[in-house]
């Protein structure tokens, strides 16, 4: 601890000396710019130094590095310098603790390949199965007259994934606890960007460690269960999960894992959908190219071998994630000193990447604010760099998530193109709070018909 404490203390001075970079405000530095105007922050820093430059945050000396290159150091890592660890640890540590996203090199190797296990083909297909009766009924609710004014969609989306997740991961029907567990991962997320990081009674840290405390109660008392009478659910096979050498996860292993991958999966999908209502709102005629996609298909749910012929859809969700990434920055502290466009990072670096910055970049992304899902066709693919579009980030830490999300953004995305037609007026634009991951400040609210 002391010793990364010098070597941060180091690393700041080499910084301030040999990068470009800005000091802000007394005490605070930069940190209230990095919390509500990340993005806008990182570009004008950009265009002013170059793509890598150091700013205050936190009371930390932070490198950001941005770009398409700069993003492939980070994200393959191929000498092994960028932790995960130590640059989540910042945010999420107390909360997310031993997440499989809070691990590194070896240990993190090891622990990836017996949750793999649970991601594979057949496991996958499994899940879309148990979706899609949770789907059909949440969306029978949502509105009741043919027309619903201020329908507001974040929440509602949001009740829709956890009811799928309590569904498909927990294999189980929560009673009144449901709401205590979804605030619970709620009061997690957001204590990872208090900017008071002590436990001060009724502040943001405080009810962060509350929550995990909740949390590790709530699946710790479930696991022996679980593992005399799996099911199908992400939670048994997480418990059933096994490496090439017949290694399995401990029982705080899976306790650790499950609230991580719970929190991992809720907001990013909700946050996706959300977007993807947003654009295809303001652009009526992408969401009847989508609805009429959907009907030609002639099913009202798709199963697993059905999804890869949903191409609208997937070209929407990528241009919403595109523009609007759940994950919008990428932490990481180097373990080694690192070379970057000819200025070295030594080791003991808070260093951060964006993928809310690189997908903005005027010079990847030509009319970056402009809606075009036609960049995600398969030609206009071919002249992007590998790294210019990381909304699951690349290299080891990859999403394990990512198919999972595209097939349950696909079925819900069906369902409900071929239920609902939505509207928001002309001039409306919505606006997003960075203070946590990038959501929808006002929940988004649309004139919802039902068809
Ligand atoms: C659209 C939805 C999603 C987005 C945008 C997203 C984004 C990301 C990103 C950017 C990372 C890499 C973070 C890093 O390198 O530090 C990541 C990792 C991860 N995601 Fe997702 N995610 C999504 C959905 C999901 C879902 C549905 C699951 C689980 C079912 C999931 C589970 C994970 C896990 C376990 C990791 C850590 C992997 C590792 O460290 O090896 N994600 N995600």
């Amino acid at each position: 601890m002391i010793i990364d404490l010098i070597q941060e203390q180091r690393a700041g001075l080499h910084l301030k000396q040999t990068l470009p970079g800005e000091k802000g405000l007394p005490l605070l530095g930069h940190s209230l710019d990095f919390l509500y105007r990340p993005v806008e922050t990182a570009l004008r820093f950009e265009g002013k130094h170059g793509p890598v430059f150091w700013l205050s945050i936190f009371g930390m000396t932070a490198v950001v590095l941005v770009g398409p290159e700069a993003n492939k150091l980070v994200l393959l890592d191929r000498d092994k310098a960028f932790s995960n660890s130590k640059g989540w640890d910042f945010f999420i540590g107390q909360f997310f603790k031993r997440g499989i996203m809070l691990l590194d090199f070896d240990e993190h190797k090891f622990h990836r390949g017996i949750m793999q296990a649970a991601f594979k083909k057949q496991a996958l297909m499994q899940y879309v199965d148990r979706m899609n009766p949770v789907v059909e009924y949440d969306l029978g609710s949502w509105s009741y007259s043919k027309v619903r004014k201020n329908f507001k969609v974040v929440p509602a989306i949001k009740q829709l994934t956890l009811d799928i997740a309590t569904e498909v991961f927990m294999g189980e029907k929560l009673g009144p606890e449901a709401d205590d567990i979804n605030q619970a991962f709620v009061d997690c997320v957001l204590a990872g960007t208090a900017l008071i990081r002590y436990p001060v009674p009724g502040g943001r840290w405080s009810r962060g460690l509350k929550a995990r405390k909740k949390l590790e109660q709530f699946f710790g008392s479930r696991v022996a269960e679980r593992r005399r009478n799996p099911g199908p659910d992400l939670f048994s096979q997480l418990c059933l999960a096994e490496d090439e050498n017949g290694q399995r996860f401990t029982d705080g292993d899976v306790v650790n894992h499950m609230i991580f991958l719970m929190m991992a999966a809720h907001d990013t999908s909700t946050l996706t959908m959300s977007a993807m209502f947003y654009y295809l709102a303001k652009n009526p005629e992408w969401q009847q190219k989508l609805r009429d996609e959907s009907r030609a298909f002639g099913k009202d749910k798709v199963s697993y071998e059905d999804l890869d012929q949903l191409t609208g859809i997937e070209k929407v969700m990528k241009e919403a994630l595109r523009l609007i990434p759940p994950v919008h920055g990428i932490p990481r502290r180097t373990v080694k000193d690192v070379e970057f466009n000819g200025h070295t990072i030594p080791a003991g670096t808070f260093t951060i990447i964006s993928p809310f910055v690189t997908h903005h970049m005027e010079q990847h992304w030509p009319n970056a604010e402009r809606f075009d899902p036609e960049r995600f066709n398969a030609e206009a693919r071919k002249e992007q760099h590998p790294y210019q579009f990381i909304p699951f980030g690349g290299g080891a830490h990859k999403c394990i998530g990512l198919h999972f999300a595209e097939l349950q953004i696909k079925t819900i995305m069906h369902q409900i193109l071929l239920n609902y037609r939505w509207e928001v007026p002309a001039n409306y634009t919505m606006p997003i709070n960075f203070t946590t991951l990038p959501n929808p400040a006002d929940g988004l609210p649309v004139k919802l018909i039902r068809l």
